[in-house]
């Protein structure tokens, strides 16, 4: 009998973030206490402007069809963030709105992709990137950026993993899940590199953007680079610093002929992203922003409560992220080891695994994100939760023999 699934979906994983997730969810659904540190995301509030923006749009009746790609009213709102928070100049003819940033990159990659085309996706990387290039029909090609370098992709890196056959690179900065964001310094090392190399596109996911801590200054390649525009698709979203990850939208600035053609995806598969989220994305962008310093200076300061006591159990190292709101611990000082019910820790999935097992705190394992032993932890949650997920990280480490 012929398969049901499709080779194009054959070669695609689950998501392994979203598999944390559910497993932490059923766990918990038995009873057991389980604290979920897998999720990528605020656990703030809409706020409450953005929230009648929507109820306003409701109440006058925006219910119809949009354009594909997004209406005009959030596009200009797009255009004036780009400028305003960017220094880019794009137009409403190089904006792409989708029902969020995860379909911005799939219609990007499904509108340029050919059998055998190279998408180069430093690691450790979004879980999404490799799998969203294998349903494109392209063709991942994974490079690292070491913990040394900061989890960060190295020019002489980068210039070794292109071929003819590369047809994009994915930068994401700050990083999920490492945090680690691209200094203007860095990118401008980067984009040297893919000056030399006129067919490389650049898709670069900015999705963390707001997030960033301490002095570190936020730049994205187009600015520091603007010859290479032509060739640079910037994705970003309301997502995480709007804290709007339920209402689906995200957005790219990009060339006109790839946002035609990213166009001509929507059209023939999702269509618009909702109306009504459109609206409220209208507000985000357009409204106070007086609350993002407020939330940014709460995930700082869970950072490093979690930093500092990831530090305190013995075997785990843990360095301090630019931004985002992630940390990914090294757990090379604890393989070999042995937990109290006899499993050897071999690797991070199986670190996983026994701390969910012994202590009940849901994290990801780095296979997942293409570099191992190490884990990801979300902190977009309570101080108290995470100061009991640590204490419990601790005490599961302290058990290992
Ligand atoms: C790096 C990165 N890009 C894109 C997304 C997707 O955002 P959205 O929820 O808007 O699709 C996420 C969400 O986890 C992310 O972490």
């Amino acid at each position: 009998m012929s398969s049901l699934q499709s080779s194009a979906l054959a070669r695609v994983k689950p998501s392994a973030t979203i598999a944390v997730t559910a497993q932490a969810r059923k766990l918990k659904a038995e009873g057991r206490d389980v604290i979920g540190l897998g999720a990528g995301e605020p656990d703030f509030d809409t706020p409450e402007n953005i929230k009648q923006a929507a109820i306003d749009a409701i109440n006058r009746g925006e219910t119809k069809y949009t354009d594909a790609d997004g209406m005009p009213e959030l596009k200009a709102a797009i255009v004036a963030k780009f400028k305003r928070e960017n220094g880019l100049d794009y137009t409403a003819a190089n904006i792409h709105v989708a029902p969020g940033g995860k379909p911005v990159i799939f219609n990007a990659l499904v509108a340029t992709l050919n059998p055998g085309d190279e998408v180069i996706v430093p690691a450790p990387y979004w879980v999404s990137y490799p799998d969203m290039v294998l349903l494109a029909g392209g063709e991942p090609v994974t490079v690292v950026g070491e913990e040394k370098d900061g989890f960060k992709l190295l020019p002489a890196v980068l210039e070794a993993a292109i071929t003819p056959r590369t047809k994009w690179l994915i930068l994401n900065s700050p990083s999920n899940p490492t945090g680690a964001a691209y200094t203007r310094a860095e990118l401008e090392a980067l984009a040297e590199v893919l000056r030399r190399h006129p067919h490389v596109w650049v898709l670069t996911d900015d999705m963390y953007e707001h997030l960033v801590y301490g002095d570190f200054e936020y730049t994205t390649i187009a600015q520091v680079a603007p010859d290479l525009i032509d060739r640079t698709l910037t994705v970003n979203g309301v997502s995480k610093a709007y804290a709007m990850t339920g209402w689906r939208i995200g957005y790219a600035g990009g060339p006109k002929p790839l946002i035609d053609l990213m166009r001509k995806v929507a059209s023939q598969t999702t269509s618009n992203p909702a109306s009504i989220s459109q609206w409220a994305a209208v507000e985000a962008l357009n409204g106070t922003q007086d609350f993002i310093p407020e939330r940014k200076a709460a995930f700082e300061q869970r950072r490093d409560l979690v930093v500092s006591m990831l530090n305190q159990a013995t075997g785990i190292t843990c360095a301090t992220p630019e931004g985002a709101f992630y940390v990914y611990p090294s757990i090379a000082g604890l393989i070999g080891k042995t937990t109290d019910n006899g499993v050897v820790i071999d690797g991070d999935s199986t670190f996983a695994a026994e701390l969910l097992n012994a202590e009940g705190v849901a994290v990801v394992q780095g296979e997942a994100f293409g570099l191992s032993p190490y884990f990801r932890i979300s902190y977009a949650t309570s101080d108290a939760v995470l100061e009991e997920a640590c204490t419990r990280i601790q005490r599961f480490v302290a058990s290992l023999r």
